[in-house]
């Protein structure tokens, strides 16, 4: 590069940093496409959203990120989409922290605990972000609003759905994605209460996978060592059911072991074809981002918001599934 078009290099990057700061300084929302340069495009949004998730890549996560774009397009929303590359909670609460820093029109993130999320919730909120929870609930937060899945039931309908798929006869292990989170130990709760009047139900142990596939997948093959007299599995994050799945499938015990597991992934759905897993709980990821746009929306123009709002949650088995399940899927939304 010779020294002219360095210096002209080095202009353009200032020229384009001072005019972002100014932009950022009026509250100007401005956003330029990475195009060539006689070709960007400035394009003016009405707000600037973050979507943080508890884990970038998850493909749950995935779907509400889709979810949340399309509402976002509708709407005219600058949507960023962040989080952790696995699920980690310190990073979790930075990614929030730093959103609130750069002082965007709203957050929507999971309540994880109440411990690390309610303080941090209430703080962003006092500086005038509002909050709302998405998946998972922090309900002693100040956050405006909660969409997602009634954790509690849910866990409750997987309960009721293993007693009558097993006849009320089961030895029962859970692997669920964190002791800590509140959904999880809602949903744990929710399946608890629901098996508890049964005699024939034991709950032999409860393992965690951190929502890792890897841990999933160890915490099962463990549990199979341990306790063989284990004939029944509850995987309580949507990954932890794949992973026992693909272990019992390991140990060719498929027609011994039931498995319920939670949401409804293609693998999920690939494992209730063959058999492998019997039922899973299906959970609104698409409608929990799509909606929890909009719900930001009518808080920032000052409208009222239902301060819970509950997707959709039931059981699915084989029975229910369509054979092209989830082109259809895709196909309606
Ligand atoms: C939960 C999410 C979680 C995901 C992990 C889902 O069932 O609702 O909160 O991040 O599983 O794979």
């Amino acid at each position: 590069m010779s020294r002219l078009s360095i210096m002209a290099y080095s202009f353009g990057i200032l020229f384009f940093l001072v005019s972002c700061s100014f932009a950022s300084f009026y509250g100007y929302k401005v956003v330029t496409h990475d195009l060539p340069k006689e070709e960007k495009t400035v394009e003016k949004y009405n707000y600037h959203f973050v979507l943080v998730s508890q884990e970038l890549d998850n493909e749950y996560w995935r779907l509400v990120e889709k979810g949340a774009r399309a509402a976002a397009k509708q709407y005219g929303v600058l949507l960023e989409y962040a989080g952790p590359k696995q699920a980690n909670i310190e990073d979790h609460v930075k990614t929030i922290e730093m959103s609130a820093a750069s002082k965007v029109d709203g957050i929507m993130t999971q309540g994880l605990s109440d411990e690390q999320f309610t303080p941090l919730i209430n703080r962003v909120v006092a500086k005038g972000i509002p909050v709302i929870t998405v998946d998972t609930d922090a309900a002693n937060s100040k956050r405006l609003a909660y969409i997602g899945t009634d954790n509690y039931y849910s866990g409750y309908l997987a309960g009721n759905a293993l007693i009558a798929d097993t006849k009320g006869k089961a030895n029962v292990a859970i692997i669920t994605g964190s002791f800590y989170a509140n959904h999880m130990q809602q949903r744990v709760k929710g399946f608890q209460d629901a098996v508890k009047g049964e005699k024939g139900i034991h709950i032999v142990t409860i393992q965690e996978s951190e929502i890792s596939r890897v841990k999933a997948a160890e915490k099962a093959n463990q549990i199979l060592q341990d306790h063989p007299e284990v004939n029944a599995f509850f995987g309580t994050s949507a990954l932890d059911g794949i992973e026992i799945a693909h272990v019992v499938e390991k140990y060719k015990k498929q027609d011994q072991i039931y498995i319920i597991a939670f949401d409804t992934l293609p693998e999920t759905l690939d494992y209730i074809r063959k058999g492998t897993i019997k039922a899973t709980v299906v959970q609104e990821p698409y409608e929990m981002g799509y909606k929890a746009v909009k719900m930001m929306i009518d808080l920032r123009e000052g409208k009222t918001v239902p301060p819970i709002v509950h997707t959709d949650t039931r059981i699915l088995r084989k029975g229910d599934l369509p054979v092209n399940y989830h082109v259809r899927l895709e196909v309606n939304r």
